[in-house]
C-alpha cells in the first residue's frame, strides 16, 4: 500500500509569486501531474502543512482548485503559514478533533492508522503542542494500539542542524512531551513532517521521524551555526511511503520533473553493457 506525502505548497493568491520569485501554483500543478502519473498510484496523499503562504481565503481557494485534478484522496495538516479558520471556510469537510480549536484527526488508511497532529502556534513560526493537543494525541494513540500508525505533523520534533529553521522548530517542551507519548506506543511506525523543505531523517523516541521536501522551493543546505535564512530552487520532490506487511514502512524520495532515462543496465542478451 502506497501513501504519498507532499509538503509546504505555499500557495499564494492568483498571479503572485512567493518571495517575488517562486511560482508555487505551477509547482503544485506539476506535483499533482507527477502524482497522477505514478504507476502504481498511491492510494492517499498526505500534505504536511504550509498549504498556503499567508493563510488567506483566496489562497485556499486556489489551493482547492489546484488539488481538484488529483486522482486520489488527500488529507491536510496545518503549518505555521496556515490559518485554521480560512482553511475551514474553503475546505468545510476538513476533519478535526471536534474541539473546534485545532485541525487534527485520526483515520484508518487501509492497513495503517493516520494521526494528523496540529503543531501550529500562530502568530509564531515555531511549533507547539499544548496540553489539549497532547491529551487528544494520547487518546488517539490509545485508540490505535497494536496497529501500525503514522503521525503527520508540520514541525519535526528534532533539530536538523539548519540553525535558522531549528530556531523556529517545535519547542523543546513539546518535543519532550511528544517523545514520552510516542515511546509508550511502539506501534508508531513513522512521524511524517514538513517545515524544513528538505528530506531529513532522524531517530525519535524509538521510531523514525522524517521531513518531506517542498513542492516548490527548498531550504538551502547550510549546517553552519550562523547560516542565513535562504532558499534554493533545487528540483522539487515528494515522498512515497510503501507499507510492506512484515517489514514496515519503506520511503522513497521522488523528483517531480522528468529526467533522462530510464536506461537498461543490460543488453537484450542479458550481458552487462560496458
Ligand atoms: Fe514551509
Amino acid at each position: 500500500m502506497l501513501i504519498a506525502q507532499i509538503s509546504d505548497l505555499h500557495i499564494k493568491p492568483p498571479g503572485r509569486l512567493a518571495y517575488g520569485r517562486v511560482d508555487t501554483a505551477t509547482a503544485l500543478a506539476r506535483t499533482v501531474a507527477a502524482l497522477n502519473a505514478l504507476r502504481p498510484r498511491p492510494e492517499w496523499v498526505v500534505i504536511s502543512g504550509d498549504l498556503t503562504d499567508s493563510g488567506s481565503v483566496a489562497e485556499y481557494t486556489l489551493l482547492k482548485s489546484l488539488l481538484e485534478p488529483l486522482a486520489m484522496p488527500y488529507r491536510l495538516a496545518v503549518g505555521n503559514h496556515d490559518c485554521r479558520d480560512a482553511l475551514r471556510a474553503v475546505f468545510p469537510d476538513v476533519q478535526d478533533s471536534g474541539d473546534g480549536d485545532f485541525i487534527q484527526y485520526r483515520e484508518t488508511l487501509g492497513a495503517l492508522e493516520l494521526i494528523v497532529l496540529d503543531s501550529a502556534a500562530p502568530p509564531a513560526s515555531g511549533g507547539h503542542l499544548c496540553t489539549a493537543r497532547l491529551a487528544w494525541l494520547e487518546r488517539a494513540l490509545a485508540a490505535t494500539a497494536g496497529r501500525p500508525t503514522l503521525i503527520a505533523m508540520h514541525h519535526p520534533p528534532f533539530d536538523t542542524g539548519i540553525a535558522h529553521m531549528d530556531a523556529i522548530g517545535l519547542d523543546p517542551a513539546s518535543a519532550a512531551a511528544l517523545a514520552t507519548l510516542v515511546a509508550a506506543h511502539p506501534n508508531v511506525e513513522r512521524l511524517l513532517c514538513g517545515h524544513l523543505h528538505r528530506p531529513i531523517q532522524a531517530r525519535f523516541a524509538g521510531t523514525l521521524a522524517q521531513t518531506c521536501p517542498s513542492s516548490a522551493h527548498q531550504v538551502a543546505l547550510d549546517l553552519s551555526p550562523d547560516g542565513p535564512s535562504a532558499f534554493v530552487l533545487e528540483p522539487a520532490s515528494f515522498l512515497i511511503h510503501n507499507w510492506r506487511p512484515g517489514q514496515g514502512l519503506v520511503s522513497h524520495q521522488v523528483m517531480v520533473d522528468d529526467f533522462a532515462g530510464p536506461y537498461p543496465f543490460f543488453d537484450p542478451s542479458g550481458r552487462l553493457i560496458p
